[in-house]
């Protein structure tokens, strides 16, 4: 989501109820919040039988306010031994509150508490985006839209079953409650979709009625007479893509980061998946790190909203990964990424100034400032991003595998020369022609590899050179956070700081080499000045690596298209003909950290027919149908 996030203030009414200024209206009945929320959001969408029993169920909610309809229904889920498997509850807010207001507000509501506690554990930095929280081991998701509902609404992609309308009064808060705001609901409909609502408004029931819903009052909760309860008409429910029917199994190839991170998100829905990867072994704890942070940039742009939405979802897991137990090797010392010329000094100022994040997020800092956080003096001010930091992908990958480990079955060694859809299934052959594996669901996350296997006239992938310098932190006073400039430097990690990294293009030597060593030292000394000058660069080590870079530098992440199928009458997204049960998540160029978790949820959203985790604009702009979108527009 684009813009800032403006938080509540938190007030209370003479009574005691929760109470906003800014709207002159109470948070929820004063007779009590989570008898409200079992009257009127529970019992008037006919839950819990409607979820009892079922793979999955979605719920969608405009105005989370302080959560009490979530907290009263994850109970509710929580007591009921015939629950969902996977309760998905999504909710829009424009005006969250902060975590601390939170805790204070949940104190009064003493049954919650045991939740409640596990929410602010959870809850996030309030910044635009669609936050994805999960709890109860991923069986409850709760994807927070912290944005406009109008906004929201147009950007979520998902099929509710339930849906709790709970603006403020209309009087008080129309737009939450207009035609357009109704047949925005409605479009996210599940067939078998209903409605509840405490109001009874004449102008709500009109606007329920008109977007497609059958409307009738039933008795309100406490002193009210009346609320609303409403069915969507199923003949006005436009078919989305369903989940994949059958077996729930499927071959993922490539166990870098992008294919490891699709295992877990997989085994962790149910899914059995074998990992097919050329190397010999798994990856090894090596010296190699690399950085995530988040990008600003004035026009809150698409490529500055994707780093925003991976790095918020990269915390959540990689912190979930170590609270079961795994044992990824990071750090969230943050990243100082410090002003190359007065041009980005003043682009950093805007960007700030557009989005106003919480300091946790990303501040300015001079450059004294900038020289405290990392212990040695640096070259400019720049930005300053306190929970961002540095990460070993091995550990990374290893973690994920070893958290995919009872449902998964890796073979490395396993080099996949071809694939093929024969028989209903997905089969991966080795260079001698033998299958390898089959399976209804294969993705592909093996980097620039992928388009051999599955040609495409329309995708583009560069293979782009580089290399890391390893630097003993003998022979360099190594910062204590990141330091980016163009390049980065790295703290000392086990004696070695971290210098990088080259981008060459159109070169495929493997071997590491002193030039580019030269080229990483001149870097570190644009960051650090004079550090590294004195280093020669002949008696360093380094590892080299290759990017997959798209032509417009984002990944390509879900269903791949069929290009041979016969092109739509009307060439959107949406209508390209798809391979069945093929997905790709490759083509990561120098994000790889940022967005191969989230990559890799969006997969396993698409494939199990789940609510994306990513707003529509930002699943559109990374969909591997994009470019054949743009030859067929062309073209036509
Ligand atoms: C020098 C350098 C520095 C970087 N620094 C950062 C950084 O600081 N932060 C960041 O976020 N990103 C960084 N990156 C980018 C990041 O490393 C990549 O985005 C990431 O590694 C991509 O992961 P992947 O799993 O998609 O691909 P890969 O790591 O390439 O993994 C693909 C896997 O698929 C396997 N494979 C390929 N074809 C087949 C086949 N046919 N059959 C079986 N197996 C196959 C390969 O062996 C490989 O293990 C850097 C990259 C380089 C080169
Ligand atoms: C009645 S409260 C919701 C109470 C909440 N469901 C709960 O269980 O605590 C209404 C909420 O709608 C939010 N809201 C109002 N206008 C909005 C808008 N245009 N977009 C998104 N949220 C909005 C308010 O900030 C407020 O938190």
């Amino acid at each position: 989501m684009p813009g800032r996030v403006v938080p509540a203030r938190l007030a209370f009414a003479a009574d005691g109820t929760p109470y906003s200024e800014a709207y002159g209206d109470v948070y929820h009945s004063a007779e009590g919040g989570p008898g409200q929320s079992g009257h009127v959001f529970l019992a008037g969408n006919g839950l819990p039988a409607r979820w009892q029993g079922r793979r999955s169920f979605t719920i969608l909610e405009t105005g989370f306010g302080i959560g009490l309809n979530f907290l009263t229904t994850w109970q509710a889920w929580r007591e009921d031994p015939l629950r969902c498997e996977r309760l998905h509850f999504v909710s829009i807010e424009k005006h969250p509150f902060t975590r601390h207001d939170l805790e204070q507000l949940h104190s009064r509501y003493p049954a919650l508490a045991a939740q409640a506690a596990e929410l602010h554990a959870a809850w996030p930095m309030l910044v635009p985006a669609l936050h994805r929280l999960e709890f109860d081991s991923g069986r409850v998701v709760l994807t927070l839209a912290l944005a406009d509902a109008e906004k929201a609404l147009r950007e979520l992609r998902l099929s509710a079953n339930a849906i709790y309308l709970d603006g403020f009064s209309p009087e008080k808060n129309p737009e939450m409650w207009t035609p357009a705001a109704m047949r925005a609901v409605a479009r996210l409909c599940a067939a078998d979709a209903t409605a509840a609502t405490w109001s009874a408004a004449r102008s709500v029931r009109e606007a329920l009625s008109e977007a497609g819903f059958e409307v009738e009052k039933k008795r309100g909760f406490a002193r009210k007479r009346e609320m609303l309860c409403a069915r969507i008409d199923a003949r006005r429910v436009r078919a989305r893509s369903a989940p994949q029917a059958g077996e729930r199994r499927a071959i993922v190839i490539g166990a870098g980061i992008a294919g490891a991170a699709v295992c877990e998100r997989l085994c962790a829905r149910g899914w059995s998946v074998t990992l097919l990867e050329r190397q010999p072994e798994r990856a090894k704890d090596d010296a190699q790190a690399g950085v995530f942070h988040p990008v600003l940039t004035p026009d809150d742009s698409l490529f500055a909203r994707m780093t925003r939405a991976g790095f918020l979802h990269a915390l959540v897991r990689w912190r979930a990964l170590e609270a079961a137990g795994h044992d990824p090797t990071w750090d969230e010392c943050g990243v100082l990424q410090l002003a190359r010329h007065e041009g980005e000094a003043s682009a950093q100022g805007s960007a700030l100034a557009a989005m106003a994040p919480p300091a946790e997020y990303a501040q300015y800092v001079t450059r004294e400032e900038a020289s405290a956080h990392a212990g040695v003096p640096v070259a400019a001010d720049g930005l300053w991003f306190p929970t961002s930091g540095w990460m070993k992908p091995a550990s990374l990958i290893n973690a994920q595998l070893a958290a995919a480990a009872g449902r998964l079955e890796a073979r490395f060694g396993c080099d996949v020369a071809r694939i093929a859809f024969e028989r209903d299934a997905w089969r991966a052959f080795d260079s001698g022609g033998q299958e390898v594996a089959h399976a209804p669901v294969a993705v592909l996350a093996n980097a620039a590899d992928a388009l051999r296997l599955m040609p495409s006239r329309t995708i583009r992938i560069r293979r782009v050179r580089g290399q890391l310098t390893l630097i003993p932190e003998t022979r360099i006073v190594a910062p204590h956070v990141v330091v980016l400039r163009g390049g980065f430097v790295l703290p000392a990690i086990r004696g070695l700081s971290v210098a990088g990294a080259t981008y060459d293009f159109d070169d495929d030597d493997p071997a590491p080499r002193s030039s580019s060593h030269e080229g990483n030292l001149e870097r570190v000394d644009r960051i650090l000045p004079g550090a590294a000058s004195a280093i020669d660069p002949a008696t360093l080590e380094g590892r080299v690596g290759f990017r997959a870079v798209s032509p417009d530098r984002l990944p390509l992440v879900g269903a791949l298209c069929n290009e041979d199928a016969e092109a739509p009458k009307n060439p959107l997204l949406a209508t390209l003909a798809r391979q069945p049960g093929l997905y790709g998540a490759f083509a990561y160029g120098s994000r790889g950290l940022l967005w191969a978790g989230l990559g890799a949820e969006l997969v396993a959203s698409l494939i199990e027919g789940e609510p994306l985790p990513l707003e529509a604009r930002l699943a559109d702009a990374v969909d591997p149908g994009r470019f054949a979108l743009r030859a067929l527009r062309r073209a036509g």
